[in-house]
């Protein structure tokens, strides 16, 4: 537990951090040539593997939380249209990457990909299986909501090659689910768990808290079932209530959400059931048994993240993505795909690539996420290796970051690190404020869009 005036006293809005430097800066007018230098720019760079995401924007109903970019929409010509729009986009792009480099991930994202059908699916993964070499170990995901999963359904996906898969259970709770709108799971969750097992195949659970009628001892209550069929992985999401953003959220506030302190209760309790349980905290919100490959990169320090979530330094590449909204990391830039779904097809139709918005990344902005990375997932600092891995000097390195011993006193002297010449390393108390120790290094956080969420 953590005193309540260290939280207070922390508790800022800030950037999650999923990216750096987050997508509040990322510039109009950036273009669809710019984005095809910077494909063809990516082939020199680090790491040396290829990731592919492809966004899947629709779901067939809206749940009143949802803070995800979607469409509700059960139109199958649409879907036909926005399928034979994706795999274009994917023979357009794939021709400026150099392909003897190996897909190590592979990532569906949504809106919920299992809206498609299995053969729609299909259709898109034979595209990249066929412009593109996919190593033995990639790891080939994708998010789903177990109100439409059927055994036959499942067993389609392992055999195109899905080896992990993300199940939004929000919670077990019917009467909360009844109240944000959303079908429990059409299986139970312990058997799909158990059938993707039985295939070689990895299972996340994802949950909120925060949503109306939960508890801090309903919440548990719904932990304490997912601890029960195992999975690999568990997420814990705080509700982030955006309605500013999504006007659907404000139909929550009739029935009352929790507050924060409740929330906080949430978290801890969660948090706790999870630890004892034996599951290894990952960040802030994600859980993982000690033999997943999260927990085991925690361990050896090499725990590396991109806007897919958690990943290891092995497994991610250069991320290449595809579909309405889709955002590419590339080693110097960051490139946003529009996110209306006309003009995304109408681009792709005309042969351009659907480009809205992008970044070019510069020395100062390659260390600084080099250095909030490492911060985020390793809970430490070791400038020597930091530096190593871009090439630079140490001292080049903390001059970038416009690093300044002064900053971190305040943060040591209240137990959130520790700190010297060498290396900053972070306090269990500190992790659960990462983000503000994080925040020390981003010379941009007083420029652009402010209105990020708190930190708790
Ligand atoms: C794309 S969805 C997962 C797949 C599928 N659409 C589903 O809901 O089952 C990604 C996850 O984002 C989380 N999420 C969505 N809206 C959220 C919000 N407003 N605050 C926190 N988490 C949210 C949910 O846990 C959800 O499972
Ligand atoms: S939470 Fe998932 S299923 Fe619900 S509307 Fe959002 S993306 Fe769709």
């Amino acid at each position: 537990m953590i005193e309540e005036k260290l939280l207070e006293k922390y508790n800022q809005p800030l950037p999650r951090y999923t990216s750096y430097p987050p997508a509040t800066f990322f510039k109009e007018g950036f273009s669809a040539s710019d984005y095809i230098k910077a494909v063809a720019e990516s082939n020199q760079h680090n790491p040396k593997s290829i990731s592919l995401y492809l966004h899947i924007p629709f779901c067939t109903q809206l749940c009143f939380y949802c803070g995800c970019t979607t469409m509700i929409s059960r139109n199958n010509n649409l879907y036909e249209e926005y399928i034979d729009a994706i795999i274009k986009e994917i023979e357009l792009i794939a021709a400026h990457i150099d392909k003897s480099r190996p897909v190590t991930q592979i990532h569906w994202g949504g809106g919920t990909p299992n809206a498609l059908s299995a053969d729609q699916i299909e259709r898109i993964m034979n595209a990249i299986y066929q412009q593109f070499k996919t190593a033995p170990s990639a790891e080939i995901a994708i998010e789903c909501n177990p109100a439409y999963l059927t055994v036959e359904y499942i067993n389609r996906l392992l055999k195109m090659g899905f080896n992990r898969m993300s199940l939004g259970i929000q919670d077990f709770d019917e009467k909360i689910l009844l109240a944000v709108n959303r079908e429990p799971s059409a299986i139970p969750v312990k058997d799909i768990i158990q059938q993707l097992r039985d295939n070689g195949a990895s299972v996340n659970l994802d949950f909120i808290y925060g949503l109306p009628y939960q508890t801090p001892e309903s919440f548990t209550r719904s932990i304490e079932k997912a601890i029960e069929a195992r999975p690999d992985r568990i997420v814990t999401f705080s509700y982030a209530h955006v309605p500013w953003v999504k006007n659907h959220q404000k139909t929550l506030e009739k029935n009352g959400i929790p507050g924060p302190d409740e929330k906080i209760k949430m978290f801890d309790n969660a948090r706790e059931t999870l630890l004892n349980a034996g599951y290894i905290a990952i960040g802030m919100d994600h859980y993982a048994i000690p033999e997943d490959p999260l927990s085991v990169a925690i361990k050896s320090k090499t725990l590396h993240r991109n806007f897919q979530g958690y990943c290891t330094r092995d497994t991610t590449g250069q991320v290449y993505a595809f579909g309405m909204s889709a955002i590419s990391q590339l080693h110097n830039a960051y490139v946003q795909n529009t996110k209306n779904i006309p003009a995304y097809i109408a681009a792709i139709n005309k042969g351009e690539a659907p480009v809205e918005k992008g970044y070019l990344m510069d020395d100062t902005d390659i260390a600084v996420r080099e250095v909030i990375n490492e911060i985020m997932c390793n809970n430490r600092l070791n400038w020597q290796e930091v530096s190593a891995r871009i090439n630079i000097t140490t001292d080049k390195l903390k001059k970038l970051t416009d690093f300044k011993p002064e900053s971190l006193g305040p943060l040591a002297k209240d137990g959130l690190l520790d700190f010297n010449e060498e290396e900053i390393t972070v306090t269990p108390t500190g992790r659960l404020l990462i983000r503000n120790i994080a925040a020390v290094f981003d010379p941009k956080l007083n420029a652009g869009e402010k209105r990020f969420s708190k930190t708790i």
